[in-house]
């Protein structure tokens, strides 16, 4: 038995909940590994794990995202073995830690060309553009040229998306708090920027697109934009929701969708895109094929230490961060 720090919580409720408890790390059983952490990754998930929007069993380590060196392997572990350099986005939480033992099925090996911080802060928000802008699509696909609208696009996810979006040549338009934000995202790939703390963002999609609207929504932020967003849409556009940094999108009913154009809606989570190893590392790939081959940087723009991780949360809450945010350890 190895000691570890890791962050955990007794109960759901503010970024004070969180404290770093020494634990105990074993030996990794079938279909598993022991990895040590070089740098962890934040996402705005761990909120809601901690917060209690998405409800954990007591006590519960936080963390969805890692990087770090592969200590020993368990039974049936085979892409992966002592001493390799790998990353992940995996359930179950638990990465706010410096050593865990976790399944091997997402983690995956970092090239040698991606430093571990860039890994800890690339694997979920980058999975999540992935499948977001290649797989998440409206019917008959996307093609160059066409609209789609991203909210929060100065944020994780967001600044990926729109550096990936420019590389597939779509007009991105994004949506951010601020005018600094919007100048971050512009310089990221964005076609277009609506600050939507002050200007109507429906209006201006339409104004941007000459009354069309666009193909696809991809909308992280939830209640506050929901309602709006369907009406940014094309005719039979494809409303994708996968977050709630606003807070969850009330209960509706369907029948909106028919006169709106007959709307398409899912909401995504990448877990089911990363259910198996297969599907994982073939996702992994193509972002690992764009980080290095430059279309896509990872922007680190916060590091905290592990032991202020209760101010990061707090800053990501408060909207304050800008790219990705990584804990150092
Ligand atoms: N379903 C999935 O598979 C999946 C996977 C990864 C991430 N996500 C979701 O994608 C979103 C982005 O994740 P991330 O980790 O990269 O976070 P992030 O975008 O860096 O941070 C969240 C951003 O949401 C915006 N926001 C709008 N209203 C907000 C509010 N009331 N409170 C706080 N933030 C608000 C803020 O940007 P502005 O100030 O510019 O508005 C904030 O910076 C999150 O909603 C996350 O849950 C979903």
């Amino acid at each position: 038995m190895t000691k570890s720090k890791a962050v955990r919580i007794r109960q759901h409720g503010g970024p004070e909940q969180m404290a770093i408890d020494e634990v105990e790390v074993g030996e990794p059983g079938a279909g598993e590994i022991r990895i040590r952490h070089r740098a962890v990754g934040l996402n705005f998930i761990d909120v809601y794990h901690r917060t209690g929007l998405y409800q954990l069993p007591m006590p519960a380590a936080l963390g969805m995202e890692g990087a770090g060196v592969v200590e020993a392997v368990g039974p049936g572990v085979t892409h992966l073995k002592p001493g390799d350099r790998a990353a992940y986005a995996s359930q179950p939480p638990g990465s706010y830690c410096e050593l865990r033992v976790m399944p091997a099925k997402t983690v995956c090996k970092l090239p040698d060309a991606i430093d571990f911080d860039t890994g800890a802060a690339m694997m979920l928000k980058g999975l999540t553009a992935q499948y977001l802008l290649k797989r998440t699509l409206p019917q008959g696909g996307l093609k160059e040229g066409d609209f789609v609208l991203f909210h929060a696009a100065a944020g994780g996810v967001g600044l990926i998306a729109c550096q990936w979006a420019r590389a597939m040549g779509l007009q991105l338009i994004g949506t951010a708090g601020s005018d600094a934000k919007c100048q971050l995202a512009r310089e990221h790939g964005a076609a277009h920027v609506i600050n939507y703390a002050k200007e109507d963002f429906l209006a201006r999609v339409k104004d941007i697109t000459g009354g069309r609207g666009v193909k696809v929504v991809y909308d992280s932020v939830g209640k506050d934009t929901w309602d709006k967003s369907l009406d940014c849409l094309q005719p039979f556009g494809l409303m994708a929701s996968f977050g709630n940094a606003s807070g969850p999108v009330p209960p509706f009913a369907p029948g909106i969708l028919g006169p709106k154009g007959s709307i398409y809606m899912t909401r995504q989570t990448l877990f089911t895109h990363i259910a198996t190893r297969e599907a994982t590392q073939e996702m992994a790939d193509d972002l690992f094929r764009a980080v290095t081959g430059g279309q896509v940087k990872i922007r680190i723009d916060q590091r905290y230490p592990l032991a202020q991780v209760q101010q990061a949360h707090r800053d990501l809450e408060a909207r304050k961060t800008t790219g990705c945010t990584i804990l150092t350890l």
